[in-house]
């Protein structure tokens, strides 16, 4: 029996990847875009994880899909928290109750960004703005949710799909002789 782990941000740079990667056999990834699921439909979110995959339960779920631009959350917080934060609360609650475990992509934005090193799981959170705050919640909801999860906080994500810092990167060096890039930033892009 092949076993179906359901993933969302089918069009994102981490849903495109992970829907295309080579699973191990007897798995398989069943990516699920705007279109088939709506984040923002929590009802619809609770129908899809119950139904699971062929009449199979799902045998995990990995919410990588997010409200992802950071400017725009600070003037459309509803849009960005019924994304980041209720989803996440509706996909935790919806896999406790068929005991389900869940993936929440989540970010280095839930912390202030004033730490000299490396991001440590148990640093103090402490979002600057709209996308980290939202994000945080998403992380809190899936783990008051009953479910037995993982939260990945990854950072500066960079695939061949998408828009990202490295792409830009490269178009820019492409067009101009020389690159201005502001120094006051430090990441980990993450493939
Ligand atoms: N990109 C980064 O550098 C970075 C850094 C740290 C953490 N992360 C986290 O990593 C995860 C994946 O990021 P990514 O880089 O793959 O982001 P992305 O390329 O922006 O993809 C996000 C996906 O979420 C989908 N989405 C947004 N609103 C939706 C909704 N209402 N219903 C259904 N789908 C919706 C988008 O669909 P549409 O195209 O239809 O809008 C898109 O496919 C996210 O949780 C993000 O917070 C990303």
């Amino acid at each position: 029996m092949t076993r179906t782990i359901l993933v969302t941000g089918a069009g994102g740079q981490v849903g495109v990847e992970l829907a295309r990667a080579a699973w191990p056999e007897g798995w398989q990834a069943v990516a699920v875009d705007r279109s088939a699921l709506d984040l923002r439909d929590t009802a619809a979110i609770a129908r899809t994880v119950a139904a699971g995959h062929r009449g199979q339960p799902f045998a995990a779920v990995i919410n990588a899909a997010a409200y992802t631009a950071v400017d725009r959350a600070e003037s459309d917080q509803v849009a960005a928290w019924a994304v980041n934060a209720l989803a996440p609360a509706a996909f935790g609650e919806a896999c406790a109750r068929g005991d389900i475990p869940i993936v929440q992509v989540s970010t280095d934005y839930v912390f202030a960004g004033d730490k000299d090193g490396e991001w440590e799981p148990a640093d103090p959170v402490a979002p600057l703005g709209v996308y980290g705050a939202s994000k945080l919640g998403g992380e809190l909801a899936v783990r008051t949710s009953g479910a037995r999860h993982a939260i990945v906080r990854t950072a500066w994500v960079v695939s061949a799909h998408g828009n990202n810092f490295v792409k830009t990167m490269l178009r820019v060096g492409g067009e101009r002789g020389a690159l201005r890039v502001v120094d006051d930033q430090r990441g980990s892009p993450t493939s």
